[in-house]
């Protein structure tokens, strides 16, 4: 008989802590004796057992993390399961799924990461996995922003992040709020005041699709070509491995062509941002 491709790994829920109202951050262990090597921008089939299961990307990095840790958002059947178990609840986990972002790739450029919302996940992963090989990068500038200061996911570490002179942090709130001495507006605002240079630069973006539609209209302002601009799409998937043809797209299959896609991937095929 062949291998069930279904069947998840279990894993133990080690650390669970509250990021904002409705987003928690789940650390887990795999307890099967695997090595579990994923990249930043690929994401999990994360199961609660009699729920179901959904798609998760990682927030943290496997060169940096030892434990896998998924930031979730309460929004939906299984999410919703998720935020209710406990410290030592089991789960499955079936992955890593998809390309992630071809880090490797981009020695010696300026990184510009640009993430609104709970859309900064794979983000978060990816600045983890950057920062612990930071020798391999020139310039990195972090744009991050949320509605008010309770949505901002990782904002304790990012307000440590801040602190650091080999990187620039422009955090933003879309509302004035007593005590919040940073930019105030929308994302894409932020990044236009700021106009990172796209010479020589890549830059990410994840969040809101209306974000990702005036963010990348201000890159290529800046200069930055259709190849040099990626993001990572969210959509409803299933098997995760190209099986059920839930998140086709065109020829694209999301879940295993992406869920990374650079703008120029995204132009020439029926993948439109403003509908994902
Ligand atoms: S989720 Fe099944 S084909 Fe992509």
């Amino acid at each position: 008989m062949g291998k069930n491709l279904y069947k998840p790994h279990l894993a133990e829920l080690k650390e669970i802590e509250r990021e904002t109202l409705d987003v928690k951050a789940f650390k887990v262990e795999i307890i099967e004796d695997i090595d579990f090597n994923y990249l930043p921008g690929q994401f999990a089939m994360v199961s609660v057992f009699g729920r179901g299961e959904c798609p998760i990307s990682f927030s943290s990095s496997n060169v940096r993390d030892d434990l896998v840790e998924f930031s979730v958002k309460r929004l939906g059947k299984v999410t919703v399961a998720l935020h209710e178990l406990e410290v030592g609840d089991k789960i499955g986990v079936r992955g890593p799924y998809g390309n992630g972002f071809p880090i490797e790739e981009w020695g010696g450029k300026n990184l510009v990461f640009i993430g609104g919302g709970i859309g900064q996940v794979p983000l978060r992963s990816t600045i983890r996995h950057v920062l612990a090989q930071r020798e391999n990068f020139d310039r990195i500038d972090i744009f991050y922003g949320a509605p008010s200061t309770e949505e901002l996911v990782f904002r304790d570490e990012l307000f440590q992040l801040e602190d650091r002179d080999d990187l620039n942090v422009f955090l933003s709130i879309d509302e004035e709020e007593e005590g919040w001495s940073r930019f105030v507006g929308f994302v894409p605002e932020n990044v236009e005041r700021v106009q990172p240079s796209g010479e020589n630069s890549i830059a990410l973006t994840c969040g809101p699709p209306v974000m990702i539609k005036f963010v990348v209209k201000n890159l290529k302002e800046l200069g930055f070509e259709n190849d040099e601009i990626f993001t990572s799409l969210e959509m409803k998937m299933k098997c995760g491995i190209g099986k059920c043809g839930r998140c086709n797209v065109g020829n694209l299959y999301v879940c295993k062509d992406g869920p990374v896609f650079s703008y120029d991937q995204v132009q020439e095929s029926p993948l439109n941002i403003e509908e994902i």
